[in-house]
């Protein structure tokens, strides 16, 4: 049946019927229950006793169905709960103090309290009060089922972990053996910014970004892994074991961090787990274990959890952040900084009205309207999924390119192009929804990710939205450049020979292996412009001679391969030049 919105079974009912009947202190209960199951504050109030015992004399009561998307919650089933726990057990853990900092349902409280025999006081932690008694009605359930098992000091508290002081917990715990285990939310602060959810942390910027920073999403993270950090941080100097499942991504992020938080964490995994099969979700996650109070370790080793394989080991390799330590080892020679600047494509965030297609002579916008322009500033466009190919002349879209660069007055329109003007005039409404700030203030019918580089007639372009790392070389239309969207990455070229040759490296096995050995897979974009600046090109090009590519580069001649050479030194110095 359900009791306060929680699911209590037939054992804790049977009981807390017959053993309440007569009691009508919530002091006197307490120390009932407290003998039975380890609990010390099972009721806080005579209220709730009272309560209680009312709600156990009707009959089933229907729990509300709320929206949780807020907490993040997606309960462990106890089976992958007990599976974790024997997993820790089999490391020769043998915790005394067991903390659940967000323990939901009770999973891994159960699991724990079943597994160590050496416990002597476990904590669990929930902010919803319907799973705080559901927690309770199971261990309460689980003692009058296993009688024989000792029981430690249990607290399950209603609390909000943002608030949570675990330094006080930390100093009263220092000297047990310690397992935090859990499960935090599952919900980043923008879906909560979003949902206009109050379920934050206070110090929401700690990972201290700024202004920018948040505009482009780098501010944007995962409760699991400020839950994660603050749980770290009061614990690691604790002898014992960290376990949490967690997104992949936040795993990530703290081994990422690790280099400068040196937590006291060694021996870390990460045990990879079907998220759809155990929580109904497509998002990658794992359990994350880790060995607390040891000399920092920078280095995680991927598993299976179901079958313990080992897949690969990340994390920093001397002074770099790499996904597969083994493949950097093989490829960090071109390891450095790209000579050349990556240049993400053209973003607009006005698809329905600067993107279309071109039929019989005019064009047809995604509103499916016939659209007349003048030719000027028409070009063809290109998304990630158009870059498949090792070579791309030809392209589906066309799109409207308003500026030279960013921020340029778009004036000229009106007075050069009168119809493309008439088009964008009457569509400005849609302009005028861009919710980005990267628009405010700026001149009508404005785009980003242009410039000079934009212009350039050949280009070699990647898919920054797929997992695949091969380049196209992307040449012009009827010499107009053709453009890329903010989808893709590339470089700008002034003449052919050079973009083959740069086209010609990037896809040579060092380059793809090394970007296998620094990408995250699992990553929603895998490439980034921060990937791509790693590519040294000239330790690239030292790695081959004329004589080695000159059949691989028909029709180059050993005075153009050497003048590739050259241009990297100019593009070096002019980067460098735009520092001062
Ligand atoms: C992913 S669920 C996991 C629950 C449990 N640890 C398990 O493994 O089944 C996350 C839990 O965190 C709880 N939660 C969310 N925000 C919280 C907060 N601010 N303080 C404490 N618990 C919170 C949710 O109510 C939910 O039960």
């Amino acid at each position: 049946m359900t009791c306060f919105e929680a699911h209590i079974d037939n054992f804790a009912v049977d009981f807390l019927r017959s053993k309440l009947f007569h009691i009508t202190s919530f002091e006197t209960a307490n120390t009932l229950l407290n003998d039975i199951c380890g609990i010390n504050q099972f009721f806080n109030t005579d209220e709730e006793l009272i309560d209680l015992k009312q709600k156990l004399q009707e009959t089933e009561s229907e729990s509300a169905i709320l929206d949780r998307r807020a907490y993040g919650d997606f309960q462990t089933n106890q089976e992958l709960a007990n599976r974790v726990v024997k997993y820790i057990a089999e490391k020769e853990a043998k915790p005394q103090f067991v903390l659940e900092p967000t323990c939901g349902k009770g999973s891994f409280v159960i699991a724990s309290l079943q597994q160590f025999k050496n416990l002597i006081k476990l904590v669990g932690i929930e902010v919803y009060l319907p799973y705080v008694w559901e927690t309770k009605f199971k261990i309460l359930s689980f003692y009058l089922q296993n009688e024989a098992i000792s029981k430690p000091a249990i607290e399950i508290l209603h609390a909000n972990i943002f608030s949570f002081s675990f330094q006080q917990l930390a100093t009263q715990t220092k000297d047990w053996q310690t397992l935090v285990i859990g499960n935090p939310p599952w919900v980043t602060n923008a879906e909560l910014g979003a949902m206009d959810s109050k379920n934050l942390p206070k110090k929401s910027n700690f990972k201290k970004h700024n202004g920018i920073d948040a505009i482009t999403g780098k501010g944007n993270f995962d409760i699991g892994e400020y839950i994660s950090l603050l749980l770290l941080n009061a614990f690691h100097k604790h002898n014992g074991q960290f376990a949490f499942l967690i997104k992949n991504t936040v795993v990530k992020n703290l081994l990422y961090e690790q280099k400068s938080n040196s937590f006291h964490i060694e021996g870390i995994e990460k045990l990879n787990i079907d998220s759809k099969k155990e929580f109904e979700v497509s998002v990658d996650a794992c359990l994350f274990l880790c060995q607390l109070n040891q000399n920092p370790a920078f280095i995680c080793q991927e598993m299976d959890l179901y079958n313990l394989q080992k897949l690969n080991t990340f994390g920093w390799y001397k002074d770099k952040f790499v996904y597969s330590i083994a493949d950097y080892k093989a490829a960090s020679e071109i390891d450095g900084i790209s000579q050349f600047v990556w240049r993400q494509g053209i973003k607009h965030d006005c698809t329905k009205i600067m993107e279309m297609e071109r039929c019989n002579g005019h064009y047809i916008n995604k509103l499916k309207q016939e659209v007349k322009l003048e030719k000027d500033l028409i070009y063809g466009l290109l998304k990630s999924s158009d870059l498949k190919n090792k070579e791309q002349t030809s392209y589906r879209k066309i799109t409207i390119v308003t500026q030279k660069k960013i921020g340029q007055d778009t004036q000229y329109i009106q007075r050069n192009f009168p119809l493309t003007y008439a088009y964008l005039k009457e569509n400005k409404a849609h302009f005028d929804k861009r919710k980005s700030i990267i628009y405010k203030g700026k001149p009508p019918f404005s785009i980003f990710g242009v410039g000079d580089y934009s212009f350039a007639p050949y280009k070699v372009a990647i898919s920054g939205m797929y997992k695949t790392t091969h380049f196209t070389l992307v040449l012009p239309d009827d010499d107009k450049p053709i453009m890329l969207d903010d989808t893709c990455y590339f470089i700008g070229f002034e003449d052919l020979v050079n973009a083959r040759i740069a086209h010609f490296l990037l896809n040579s096995p060092f380059v793809q292996q090394f970007l296998k050995s620094i990408i995250f897979s699992d990553s929603k974009r895998a490439i980034t412009k921060q990937v791509l600046m790693r590519i040294d090109f000239q330790k690239l090009y030292n790695l081959f001679s004329f004589n080695e590519v000159r059949f691989s580069l028909e029709n180059i001649e050993e005075g153009e391969w050497k003048k590739f050479e050259r241009l990297m030194g100019t593009e070096l110095s002019s980067q460098q030049m735009t520092l001062f």
